[in-house]
């Protein structure tokens, strides 16, 4: 019992910094695809969605296998015992798995209409709709001190990307009040789609004592579907003409990859810790991609505004993980 427990603490750090480091590598990798300059047709972004999925099944399959100690007859007959016999329990992962591509393309919509900066100022919202998701589905109770580390959170990271003049000007002036809010909508309403998503999932995955993995294969091969559906009607033309892997290279295999592991380390540190400290985890990936991008790629310059709010993540972390460990008397049920 105590190993056990030991076993999942461990899991739960470990997880999370795992998060930290594919978070911040998959911000800087898609930086680079993008500014690559490569001949020939450029990929299609519907067909990576599917890349991933695929991928991401691959790899869940893979991971239960091993949890059966490599007999594949073992891995068949708990695949078809858990998702093809259990056909209410696997319709329950089509919500979330419909609810997550809704996001993705919302995202895109509301990409399309901001400016990066006011974007991933306003999707930090998701950490808020997040704790009231986590507080009402799933009554959890959260401490005075971690309601406060969250307003600091959002605090912190809203002045870590506070848009510097230069940029936020030239682009502000391009787009459109009406496009504005448009964009504003679409970022808006994937905050609560993943704040409700992601706590739909916790609330599945911590309600019963099914594989992590299998419950990852059963909302990928929804994911699978409804982005195969995407694909098809956003760029089935393309694909007919060019194939689906028009455009690929090595950075893209990269982005696929990066993405399908973001899914595995997200199912995990979702199961061991929660969406809450999931938040955490990319506000802290925000600030090393930073350091990183002033360190190595030298493209980026911190101002004062920036180190105030990279000191209130890394605060307001530690705020939050202090109440975290004993449940005590300022604890109060929202
Ligand atoms: O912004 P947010 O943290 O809600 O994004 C979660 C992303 O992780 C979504 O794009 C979703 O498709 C993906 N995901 C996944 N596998 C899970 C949970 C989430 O691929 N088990």
């Amino acid at each position: 019992m105590v190993l056990s427990s030991l076993h999942s603490s461990r899991l739960k750090y470990v997880s999370l910094g795992v998060l930290v480091l594919q978070t911040t590598s998959l911000v800087l990798t898609m930086r680079y695809s993008r500014t690559l300059k490569d001949d020939g047709p450029r990929y299609l972004a519907s067909t990576a969605v599917v890349s991933a999925e695929v991928l991401k099944i691959f790899a869940c399959s893979l991971l239960v296998l091993m949890e059966n100690n490599f007999s594949v007859r073992a891995m068949n007959q708990l695949l078809k015992e858990e998702i093809v016999k259990r056909p209410a329990e696997t319709m329950k992962l089509a919500i979330p798995a419909g609810i997550y591509t809704l996001q993705n393309n919302l995202l895109y919509v509301a990409l399309s209409n901001l400016d990066a900066a006011t974007y991933q100022v306003t999707y930090q919202l998701k950490i808020l709709t997040t704790a009231l998701f986590s507080v009402s589905m799933l009554g959890r109770r959260l401490g005075l001190y971690q309601w406060l580390s969250l307003l600091i959170l959002m605090a912190g990271v809203t002045l870590v990307q506070w848009p510097t003049e230069s940029e936020g000007d030239s682009e502000q002036k391009i787009l459109s009040a009406g496009s504005q809010f448009v964009g504003l909508m679409a970022v808006l309403m994937a905050c609560v789609s993943s704040g409700f998503a992601g706590v739909y999932f916790e609330k599945i995955l911590k309600g019963t004592k099914q594989s992590v993995w299998v419950r990852n294969i059963q909302l990928g091969l929804f994911g699978f579907v409804f982005g195969l559906v995407g694909m098809l009607v956003y760029d089935g033309q393309r694909v007919k003409q060019s194939g689906i892997f028009q455009g690929y290279n090595t950075i893209t295999c990269t982005v696929v990859v990066l993405q399908a592991l973001g899914g595995l380390v997200i199912a995990v540190v979702i199961k061991y810790a929660d969406n809450i400290l999931k938040g955490f985890a990319t506000s802290l990936s925000i600030i090393t991609s930073a350091l990183i991008s002033y360190f190595l790629l030298e493209d980026f310059n911190p101002t004062s505004i920036f180190f105030l709010g990279s000191m209130l993540v890394i605060a307001a972390t530690f705020l939050y993980g202090y109440e975290c460990k004993p449940p005590s008397s300022s604890t109060i049920k929202v």
